[in-house]
């Protein structure tokens, strides 16, 4: 049998708490997050080819050697001894420099792609811990659903499902910088926080007494102070109905949490006569991770 061709779809995140809880003499920051899966997806494929390339229809990123995707590919290869091949065709929905881990999405999908495509049958672990060495929230996104990150993030412990929380998500016009953030942070010397709320870790589930007022992001000080427009539309969402409203890692997402879909169209519509130049789009929390989605097998003739 022959593989023709397969594609894999791999889903953003927010974080629906994020804890800062010190310098690691590895140059990273230990952190405390709840990860949430949400239902914006970018499609990965790959067809046979004699050799490895990537193409992209969102003209904003690279599609070099840098690029996550190709590096996974690599790392894959290179684990397990086999030569990197094959077109992979990468068609993006999720924004990117947006907070919502795109690009470590897109190279947790690129290993369990190629490892189907390649037959290197690498189990789950191994893949998470190829992943690790890629972005420190790639293995999150071989879990997905609900899920705390510990150590860089990618210490990954699952949750269980928060439900269908209706999201709504605000991108500026502008991307934020992931090091940037942390390293602006780091040189506030801010006293470490505690970790992630006791809700979060026994379950949420809404509608419910759960309290989404407590849920923070130890990152906005620093990004809400170079971008005051993030803080204001966080405070808009307040004020427009929902319950909690959060950036999303190191942004330059901001993301409100509705106590119905009803309600978060109401203010999806007065949102965006208020920032104009934003995107704001409605979604919801869901249980996927980046997973295989259509396989284009046939049978070869056998000579
Ligand atoms: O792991 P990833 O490549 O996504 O991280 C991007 C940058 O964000 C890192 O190079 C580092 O500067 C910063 N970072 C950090 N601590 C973390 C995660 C990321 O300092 N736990």
């Amino acid at each position: 049998m022959t593989c023709s061709g397969l594609a894999a779809r791999c889903p953003a995140k927010v974080n629906l708490e994020l804890r800062v809880l010190g310098r690691r003499p590895d140059g990273y920051h230990e952190l405390d997050t709840v990860f949430q899966a949400v239902d914006l997806w970018d499609e990965l494929r790959v067809e046979p080819a004699g050799k490895l390339t990537l193409t992209c229809d969102h003209p904003g990123l690279s599609t070099d050697d840098d690029n996550l995707v190709l590096r996974a590919a690599r790392s894959l290869a290179r684990r397990t001894g086999r030569e990197a091949y094959g077109a992979l065709q990468l068609l993006k929905s999720i924004p990117v420099r947006a907070g919502l881990g795109g690009g470590s999405s897109n190279a947790a999908a690129a290993l369990l792609l190629l490892d189907r495509f390649w037959s290197t049958n690498l189990d789950r672990s191994e893949l998470s811990r190829l992943g690790a060495e890629l972005g420190a929230d790639v293995p999150f996104f071989l879990t997905g659903g609900t899920a705390r990150g510990q150590g860089r993030g990618d210490r990954i412990e699952p949750l269980a499902f928060v439900g269908e929380l209706p999201l709504l998500l605000g991108f500026p016009p502008h991307g934020t910088s992931t090091a940037e953030v942390f390293r602006r942070h780091a040189s506030r010397l801010t006293p470490p926080g505690n970790g992630v709320s006791v809700p979060l870790l026994s379950g949420l589930k809404w509608p419910g007494e759960n309290d989404f007022g407590v849920l923070a992001n130890d990152l906005e000080a620093v990004v809400f102070e170079d971008w005051p427009e993030l803080k204001r539309f966080r405070d808009a969402l307040l004020e427009v109905g929902s319950r909690a409203a959060l950036l999303s890692g190191s942004g330059s997402t901001v993301f409100g949490v509705f106590p119905g879909c009803e309600s978060l169209r109401t203010a999806a519509g007065r949102l965006e006569t208020r920032f104009p130049g934003w995107r704001i789009l409605g979604t919801r929390a869901v249980e996927g991770a980046a997973e295989i989605c259509s396989e284009g097998y046939h049978t070869s003739s056998d000579q």
